[in-house]
């Protein structure tokens, strides 16, 4: 059998005869006249005079100094702060760590239970891969690549400013920089170096705005310089920060911190390959969770999916049309009046949903819901009744609730420090999800979490806004009239004729509590503007209190939102997750968070917000997805498939179909007011749409297995194409081709409404996914035509070896009792290896497992490794019925087996 049913791309254009080192720029440059309203504070801050250091200690290990200011204070922004301290710790022989703080140890530092710090191993300095190298005045230090003598980081470029409310830091770059990272944008992949801004300020985003802000914090860069290495600079700062990337009047390169709080905590990561600083950053803020193998399914959601039969039809309409749909999702439609943890009597009531839940799994579907953190401030509805009694909710500093509106109407945020929040956050959960008296969830999507209030600035009056703008809309009293179609595979509630169930809640009354007072071991400085601070975040929202929870709320521990607003998303997806395992020890959790903060892919996925159904959104998604995966160790990511707001149209749509098979979270989802784009709604569509899972699910073992090498060793499953050919300048800039894995090069139409497209093939071995013939890249631009609606360029990589599953099937629970092939595709010396990861698909504790390696060495195939995963109950096939050796004399070899992977085997041609 062969590996795909269609063959595809037809006309192979001329490769152009001399590369380009393409930027593929595809957001705009920055505009010029923005530059400097953006660098306006540069003049005024050369007033400032920096600091001296002074008391140098050192160790084997570790630099440790007083930095004391050196002059008369500028006092900018805010009052500068004079006595800091430096420490520099060589925590391992690739990992430097630099950090400047507040003697007085008042200065705001990110919570240990968000971010728990890296070990230090203590390496001595001379096996140490980085230099740091200290100026004492006026100080400023240089961090070195010593194989190369590579200047990495260089503080010279301007002194240090350290204020209560202001700390710039800047850096010298080499001109023109490949930097990559300082998530969450939609601009280009390799980033803009002049006049470019970042701004770390997590913010409900609507349609992805390019240059801004969006809803998740990364304050990490990659830099890659060819041949002379690769490195990576995490800035560990939750304070809200603009990051600038510009020249200087000489035209000297730099990159700048302005955060307006918190301390400098630096960690570079040496590599020098980028997999390598891949692989760094993890050991930093946390490997990615394994995540449950049909989270790989495809999945369906809608905003607006007016009632459980709506849900049920969509479904059905799945399967009638053949298109495998492993996962429904429902949005904030099934709520009662938009209240987490209910269901809408009338609409979703919850006898249905429970049948609706129960035939999906019985057909070996899952069910994902919504979750939003404003809770309903009203009597009567038990979830806040319970949260006030526990004490959980943010609180204004004289002990009152604090309010804001979301979609339920005037509601109140969960004060994820608060002792008791876990808790009832997890019995709310857990009571919801119970299989007898709530929903048998399979997974929980977090949303509205950077937090998203809909008070727009703080002049609002959450009750009277909620009152006045119908938030939430009167709900319409009865279920969408009878279609009178049947909706096949559903129970006979589903059927034309039937009605639903209420549900009631109880009342209670609400007392009041006080926060604690906000003086104590880093947690912020007291007394500060909490609103408007002297130097302004470029926040796409406005001020840092609009349209978000006011920045001077206190949490309980007594420090500020001010400080801690960029990982409040994350500590709500965190919650959400211990929630869903203490419910289920045993299983892997599934929770998608919109906002996030460094580290979030130790525990959570992602999904890249509220795009537009527009060719611009679809190139976005790719580049957001390099940057997840590759640079911020988020891989389960994905964008909404078709686009979400405003309505895509067939050809868009077949498109996304395919690229997003090529991602690893796949998901169409759309806005209310969007045409419904299900992919059996258009032929073509439909066609795309099956092609591209047949292919996906194929695949399924080798992406899972890129997975878990990603959790294992932090070496991303998606591959920029400079990580896999680092000293090739003509990659640097590409940002609309990927790996999938590390052999499956993928090459998407990406231009609007056409069926041609340009793509860039290294000077290596590859070989067409679809036709099997051998190709040979020139180092050059390739350009292929008539590529219609359902074809999709894909190149396997020579030098490596894929195994997949024969078949595809309706449910990744079917596909894993399909036969594997083992695709064999020699390199340039004629051998090949590969991996396959092997195991339950679910379950957190695996004692059975299998780590396979593959190799060819030109005329044999070995398997070796581990052998521990038998199947498991499902009739899960672990045989190898065949192998296939590319690039042969006659073409493609066909060796076959049966081979059982319950131990090694070896096959020659
Ligand atoms: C905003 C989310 O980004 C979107 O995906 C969702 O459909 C709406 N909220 C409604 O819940």
């Amino acid at each position: 059998m062969r590996v795909s049913l269609l063959a595809v791309v037809s006309c192979i254009g001329l490769a152009s005869a001399a590369p380009r080192p393409s930027p593929q720029w595809s957001d705009p440059p920055p505009d010029p006249a923005n530059v400097p309203q953006f660098f306006a504070a540069e003049t005024a801050l050369n007033e400032c005079p920096g600091y001296s250091a002074s008391n140098v200690v050192k160790t084997d290990s570790t630099l440790a100094a007083d930095l004391t200011l050196a002059g008369v204070a500028c006092n900018q922004y805010s009052d500068d702060i004079r006595d800091l301290k430096l420490l520099v710790e060589y925590q391992t022989d690739k990992r430097l760590h630099v950090k400047i703080y507040d003697a007085a140890l008042n200065v705001f530092q990110v919570h240990e239970q968000v971010l728990p710090r890296p070990e230090n191993e203590n390496a001595p300095s001379s096996a140490a891969a980085l230099q740091f190298d200290l100026v004492e005045k006026p100080f400023s230090f240089t961090v070195r690549r010593k194989e190369n003598d590579e200047i990495l980081f260089d503080t010279s470029a301007a002194q240090l400013v350290f204020e209560t409310q202001y700390v710039r830091l800047r850096t010298r770059l080499p001109k023109d920089p490949n930097l990559y990272g300082l998530g969450e944008h939609s601009d280009s992949f390799r980033l803009h170096t002049q006049g470019y801004q970042r701004v770390m300020y997590n913010s409900e985003s609507p349609n992805i705005p390019n240059g801004k802000n969006l809803y998740g914090t990364h304050p990490v860069y990659f830099e890659h310089r060819g041949d002379k290495g690769t490195h990576g600079v995490f800035l560990l700062n939750s304070d809200p920060m603009n990051i600038n990337i510009n020249q200087t009047e000489a035209g000297d390169q730099y990159l700048e911190y302005n955060t307006i709080g918190g301390v400098v905590d630096l960690y570079f990561m040496a590599g020098k390959q980028p997999a390598e600083v891949s692989s760094q950053y993890a050991e930093i803020v946390g490997f990615s969770a394994m995540y449950p193998y049909w989270t790989f399914g495809f999945h369906q959601c809608k905003y607006g999916y007016y009632d459980i039969n709506m849900v049920a039809e969509v479904v059905a309409n799945y399967s009638t049309a053949n298109i495998p749909l492993e996962v429904m999702w429902t949005d904030i439609d099934y709520m009662n009046l938009r209240m987490d943890f209910t269901t809408d009597p009338n609409h979703f009531p919850l006898k249905k949903v429970q049948e609706l839940v129960r035939t999906l799994h019985s057909r070996k579907q899952r069910y994902v819901l919504i979750l939003d953190p404003g809770v309903k401030a009203v009597g009567n509805y038990s979830t806040y009744e319970k949260g006030v009694e526990q004490n959980v909710f943010l609180k204004h500093e004289d002990g009152t609730d604090y309010l804001g509106v979301q979609w339920a109407g005037a509601v109140v945020w969960p004060d994820w420090f608060a002792p008791n929040t876990q808790k009832w956050w997890q019995d709310e959960i857990a009571s919801f999800m119970d299989p007898e008296t709530g929903v048998d969830l399979d997974g929980i999507w977090v949303d509205m979490n950077e937090a998203s209030n809909f008070c727009q600035d703080i002049t609002c009056n959450p009750r009277k806004k909620a009152e006045d703008e119908k938030i939430p809309p009167v709900p319409t009293e009865s279920p969408r009239p009878n279609t009178g179609r049947p909706i096949p595979g559903f129970p006979e509630s589903f059927q034309p004729g039937s009605s639903g169930t209420k549900m009631v809640k109880a009342r209670k009354s609400e007392p009041l509590h006080r926060r604690q007072s906000s003086n104590g071991t880093m947690k912020g400085l007291p007394d500060r503007e909490w609103f408007e601070p002297k130097y302004a975040i470029n926040n796409h929202r406005g001020k840092l209190s609009d349209f978000t929870i006011y920045t001077n709320t206190s949490n309980y521990d007594g420090t500020r939102q001010y400080d801690t607003h960029n990982y409040y998303g994350h500590m709500m997806a965190f919650a959400t997750h211990s929630a869903m395992l203490a419910r289920r020890p045993e299983v892997r959790p599934f929770v998608l968070s919109r906002s996030t903060f460094a580290g979030s892919g130790r525990k959570v996925t992602h999904w890249f917000g509220d795009n537009e159904s527009s060719w611009e959104h679809y190139r976005t998604s790719i580049r957001q997805m390099l940057a997840w995966v590759a640079v911020h160790q988020m891989p389960m990511v994905g964008s909404d498939v078709c686009g979400f707001n405003a309505n895509t149209d067939e050809k868009l749509c077949a498109r996304w179909a395919l690229l997003g098979a090529f991602q690893p979270f796949y998901r169409n989802h759309a806005e209310e007011s969007a045409i419904p784009q299900e992919f059996y709604l258009w032929p073509v569509v439909a066609d795309a749409a099956r092609k591209a899972i047949d292919t996906r699910y194929k695949l399924m073992d080798y992406i899972y297995t890129a997975l878990y090498y990603q959790t294992t060793t932090g070496v991303p499953m998606i591959n920029p194409l400079f990580y896999l050919y680092p000293s090739d300048a003509n990659t640097f800039g590409i940002q609309h081709q990927w790996f999938y894995g590390d052999a499956l090069l993928i090459s998407p139409v990406t231009t609007d409404y056409s069926d041609t497209v340009t793509y860039y093939l290294p000077k290596d071995i590859f070989y067409d996914y679809w036709t099997h013939e051998r190709i040979e890249g020139h180092g050059a631009n390739v350009t292929v035509s008539n590529v219609t609606l359902t074809d999709i360029p894909v190149h396997i990589r020579g030098g490596t070896i894929i195994p997949f599953r024969a078949n595809s099937a309706n449910t990744t629970t079917d596909l894993r009792k399909q036969d594997i092939w083992v695709l064999v595709c020699p390199g340039a010396d004629g051998t090949a290896k590969g991996r396959l990861y092997l195991d339950e698909g679910e379950r957190i504790e695996q004692p059975n497992v299998s780590e396979i390696e593959f190799t060819w060495d030109g005329n044999k195939l070995n398997t070796l490794g581990s052998f521990g995963f038998q199947g498991g109950n499902g009739g899960e096939s672990i045989t190898v019925a065949n192998v296939q050796v590319l690039g042969q004399k006659m073409g493609k070899r066909d060796i076959k087996g049966p081979w059982k992977l319950t131990e090694g085997f070896s096959v020659s041609l």
